[in-house]
């Protein structure tokens, strides 16, 4: 991973970049980094705001041989990489499952995990990952205030981008390996309850369109979350918006 990068000073997005890229044949572990994106992409059509050298806005393309039904394994294995290289910096941070990294209940992180693949064969999947390093709090625009923030902020210090982006590279190589020489996830699930911001609590899922409240109880080897109603029945999800409640 990182081998291959591809840098840019401004872009509209580097997962659309990516995806591009990734159709034209561009191989494994190919990086699009840039300082700044004009059109930066979150998750369900929402935008990303990412200002020029604040963040790490990057898209890593992978293909791994790997059944489509298990790609939801690489959001764990790059959530798992994102918080424990963000915790390699000194700075406390947590999982909210399935993709999103938080300090002090806002969003530092958000991962967009796209595919491009028939029923039974990947044939590339791009890992966008958006991190808020050293936006300062004014840079953090009005309307998202109360669920975003930065590492800068939230640690008091600037945060060198080089050495997080090398922890990512090096986390994620070694998390993705297992996956792809075991089939297991086993270690990015370990360090995904070990920062967990949601195991144990009381929370609200929407998953397919239906509601889902429960307490947080565990995840599976596979990475989906199990929740446990108040009639005390176990419902596993593979993926969904979770609110923590009470926050
Ligand atoms: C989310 O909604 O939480 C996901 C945000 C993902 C943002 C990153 S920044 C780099 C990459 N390029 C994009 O356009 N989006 C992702």
């Amino acid at each position: 991973i990182g081998r291959d990068i591809l840098y840019f000073n401004s872009i509209d997005s580097t997962n659309s970049k990516a995806k591009q890229l990734a159709s034209d044949g561009k191989g494994e572990g190919t990086v699009i980094i840039s300082e700044e994106q004009t059109k930066g992409r979150g998750r369900l059509g929402r935008n990303w705001v990412s200002p020029k050298g604040k963040g790490v806005w990057m898209s890593i393309i992978i293909r791994p041989d790997i059944q489509p039904i298990d790609a939801s394994k690489i959001t764990q294995v790059t959530a798992a990489a994102v918080s424990k290289s963000i915790l390699e910096l000194g700075i406390k941070n947590y999982i909210k499952w399935p993709n999103d990294i938080i300090i002090n209940n806002k969003k530092v992180c958000g991962i967009l995990t796209e595919m491009s693949g028939e029923l039974n064969k990947i044939n590339y999947i791009v890992i966008g990952i958006g991190i808020n390093v050293n936006l300062d709090e004014n840079e953090i625009p009005n309307d998202i205030k109360d669920i975003a923030t930065s590492l800068k902020i939230e640690s008091g210090k600037k945060v060198s981008r080089k050495q997080l982006v090398a922890n990512i590279f090096n986390n994620f190589e070694e998390l993705y390996e297992e996956l792809l020489n075991k089939n297991e996830i086993t270690h990015s699930i370990e360090i995904c309850k070990e920062n967990s911001a949601v195991l144990g609590k009381e929370i609200r899922v929407i998953f397919r369109n239906k509601e889902i409240r429960g307490k947080a109880v565990d995840l599976t080897d596979e990475g989906e979350l199990l929740i446990e109603n108040q009639e005390g029945k176990i419902q596993k999800i593979i993926s969904g918006e979770v609110s923590i409640r009470g926050v």
